[in-house]
């Protein structure tokens, strides 16, 4: 049945309904998801939610209609600016969050190479294979070739040389991540960004994930290499709100170095009997709720709020750190920034303790073996999380200790024989092949997710990618 009905339904009786929805859902309330959520608290989050329904009919296309809206959204960006060292000459805006931020760096790239590197004819991206999947997107979309370079394995940052040597005459930007989301490391911006300049490229640090906690982290004194305006040769950067803002979604910045490169973002159209279309973004009509909650937060925690947050997400992060390292057979990857990393193994199938500490309540994110990165865990702590590290640390022991004495439940070596067999052929045939070992049995993703996501990091990216098209496309 679609929602529409020939005849509406008394309130109570749609929130009855939508609630009967929920039952599978993960409770964000648990403090135990420790990915894509960032709770403020009950306090603040009332703030925000208050803020943005008030904004909610609001269009945030008309900042002539609506000049509050334009004067939050140049309020929190002046604010995301000076937190990350820039000059009275940067400008930005906000957009609906990470992926929109970096779609705007790329296609002001593209823009700006047009007019000011006409020489090149079939532009490039160079980046690291730790750049985060809307690099790709966006290339996808602007018609960008992707060259993807290497991370050293210890910890776990960009490799100065593979970049170096991927620059080519053709290129027209180049990333590097402030902190990569995988691993919570900061690649070597300011080498990174000398290297691009130097060959005249404009250089974007992705600080989606962690550009507002680290620059607070480093207000507060932290020791972190620059990642920000301060370096010479960063063009643009994105912090998003809804992140370690702790903003409700949907909400990001963007940042370019100055008008002149910011001039390329803008899509201005007058030629059609409509009206006129100015647009800095690529969304047009959107709600003015997400950049009032922005707003409403960043007022009501003030740098204060932000730095208590980040003083005990570090204590929580150090506390994991350490408890993890001394847990036998599992170890955290490289050298986190911030309070984001990953738990790699040798000894036991990650999926598996994935699996089990999904039944344990806790929501973690596999991430499959790339760039020499093996398959592993990823956890974002968030402050939510921050009272519950102890039980963390006691399941994380527990699950262990149950996989080390009961051996694993998905048989790898049958797996690795499916996978051999299937990556030759196509996608679908492949499919076919591998449904039988996957535990996939209907339409819905399997509870226990170990034995496809072993199958899933078996192969290649490409196919795989295929399959997953193939998979959601028939299924949603
Ligand atoms: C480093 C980084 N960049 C970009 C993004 C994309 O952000 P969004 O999901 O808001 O589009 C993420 C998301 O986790 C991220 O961690």
């Amino acid at each position: 049945m679609g929602a529409m009905l020939p005849k509406g339904v008394p309130a109570e009786e749609v929130f009855r309904e939508i609630s009967s929805f929920t039952g599978n859902d993960v409770d964000w309330r648990t403090g135990k998801v420790m990915t894509g959520l960032y709770d403020p608290g009950a306090e603040a989050h009332a703030v925000a939610v208050e803020a943005y329904t008030r904004f909610l009919p609001h269009n945030a296309l008309y900042v002539n209609m609506y000049p509050s809206i334009g004067k939050m959204e140049k309020e929190i960006v002046a604010s995301v600016a000076e937190l990350l060292r820039a000059d009275d000459e940067v400008v930005g805006n906000i957009t609906s969050g990470g992926t929109e931020s970096i779609m705007m760096a790329v296609k002001t790239a593209r823009d700006w190479a047009k007019i000011n590197r006409p020489a090149v004819t079939a532009p490039e991206m160079v980046l690291p294979v730790s750049a985060h999947p809307a690099f790709l997107k966006a290339a996808h979309y602007y018609n960008l070739k992707v060259v993807q370079t290497a991370i050293e394995l210890k910890e776990y940052r960009a490799d100065l040389a593979s970049f170096e040597k991927a620059l080519s005459a053709n290129t027209i930007i180049a990333v590097g991540s402030a902190p990569n989301f995988s691993h919570g490391s900061i690649d070597p911006i300011s080498e990174m960004a000398k290297i691009a300049a130097d060959r005249g490229i404009l250089f974007h640090v992705d600080g989606c994930v962690g550009g507002i906690y680290m620059s607070v982290m480093r207000r507060m004194g932290f020791e972190l290499p620059a990642f920000d305006f301060s370096v010479p040769g960063v063009t643009s950067i994105s912090a998003d709100l809804h992140k370690y803002g702790y903003a409700p979604k949907n909400s990001s910045v963007i940042l370019y170095r100055n008008r002149d490169l910011r001039k390329y973002a803008w899509f201005v159209c007058s030629s059609t009997t409509e009206y006129v279309v100015i647009n800095s973004t690529t969304q047009s009509s959107r709600t003015g709720g997400p950049i009032a909650a922005a707003w409403a937060i960043l007022r009501f925690m003030g740098e204060e709020g932000f730095q208590d947050i980040v003083r005990r997400s570090q204590t929580a992060t150090e506390k994991l750190l350490a408890g993890i390292a001394k847990i036998e057979g599992i170890w955290v990857l490289g050298k986190p920034d911030m309070c984001m990393f990953t738990i790699a193994s040798e000894q036991f199938n990650v999926f598996e303790i994935d699996d089990e500490m999904g039944q344990r309540g806790w929501q973690l994110i596999p991430q499959f073996a790339c760039g020499g990165s093996p398959e592993n865990l990823h956890v974002s702590l968030s402050q939510a999380n921050v009272p519950h590290v102890d039980q963390f640390i006691s399941d994380l022991t527990e699950v262990v200790n149950h996989l080390r004495e009961n051996g694993p439940s998905v048989d790898l070596e049958e797996m690795k024989r499916v996978v051999d067999a299937a990556k030759t052929k196509s996608a679908d045939e492949a499919m076919f092949e591998i449904i039988p070992v996957i535990g996939l049995t209907g339409m819905d993703l399997p509870e226990r997710m170990a034995a496809l996501n072993t199958v899933l990091n078996l192969f290649p990216a490409k196919l795989r990618d295929e399959m997953l098209t193939m998979f959601f496309n028939m299924t949603s």
